[in-house]
């Protein structure tokens, strides 16, 4: 009993020295700027259009963050999408449904909750996102696009899909590779 107790005390300190060498690390001055610390591997995948309003994927891996004390200690944020949220929804996709060619309602990020979905971009490429996959797309109706940017999407897989999507006033733009 007491060598287990010493054992979980002796794993506490370490975590503890680990945490705060970390932190210390991260928050270390002069770090600020380009040279500010980012997670590594923060990603997200980006349904965008060209000028002529065909639509492409690509992964990209957000950056931009700042160590800011959210809830009590630091950790990394990004709060500045050049735009605000003006809507918040949740969906569930039934298994089988496909949609036809179709523009986003909105400027918004989709999360994937659970099942799969797809889209499948006007360049015929096919991406299907898993749970806590992150999509950010702007092809808008009003996108400055010479055609409005369209895409397939549907659900994937024998179980409904859910989602949570994040509408933002941001202006939708064209060939805006990884803008985040
Ligand atoms: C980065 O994240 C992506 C998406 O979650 C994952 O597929 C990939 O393996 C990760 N890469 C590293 C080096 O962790
Ligand atoms: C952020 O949290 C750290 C650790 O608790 C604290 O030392 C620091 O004063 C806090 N900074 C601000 C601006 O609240
Ligand atoms: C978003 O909200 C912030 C704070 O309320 C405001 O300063 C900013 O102008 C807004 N941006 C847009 C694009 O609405
Ligand atoms: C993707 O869409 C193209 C039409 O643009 C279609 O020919 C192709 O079969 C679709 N692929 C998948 C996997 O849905």
């Amino acid at each position: 009993m007491v060598h287990y107790v010493t054992a979980i005390v002796v794993m506490l300190m370490v975590l503890e020295v680990g945490g705060s060498s970390l932190l210390s690390q991260a928050a270390a001055p002069g770090t600020s700027g380009d040279g500010e610390p980012q997670p590594s591997n923060f990603t997200y995948t980006q349904l965008w259009a060209d000028e002529k309003g065909e639509t492409h994927v690509q992964q990209c891996k957000m950056t931009g963050f700042s160590l800011q004390n959210y809830s009590a200690y630091q950790q990394f944020i990004r709060d500045d999408f050049g735009g605000n949220a003006t809507k918040f929804v949740f969906t569930e996709l039934s298994v089988g449904l496909t949609q036809p060619l179709h523009s986003t309602p909105a400027v918004q990020f989709v999360i994937t909750l659970s099942g799969s979905w797809y889209i499948n971009t006007t360049d015929a490429t096919y991406h299907a996102f898993q749970a806590g996959d992150v999509l950010f797309q702007d092809n808008t109706k009003d996108s400055p696009a010479a055609k409005v940017p369209q895409h397939f999407s549907g659900a994937v897989g024998d179980v409904p899909c859910q989602q949570f999507i994040l509408q933002i006033n941001r202006k939708p733009e064209v060939n805006n590779l990884c803008p985040f």
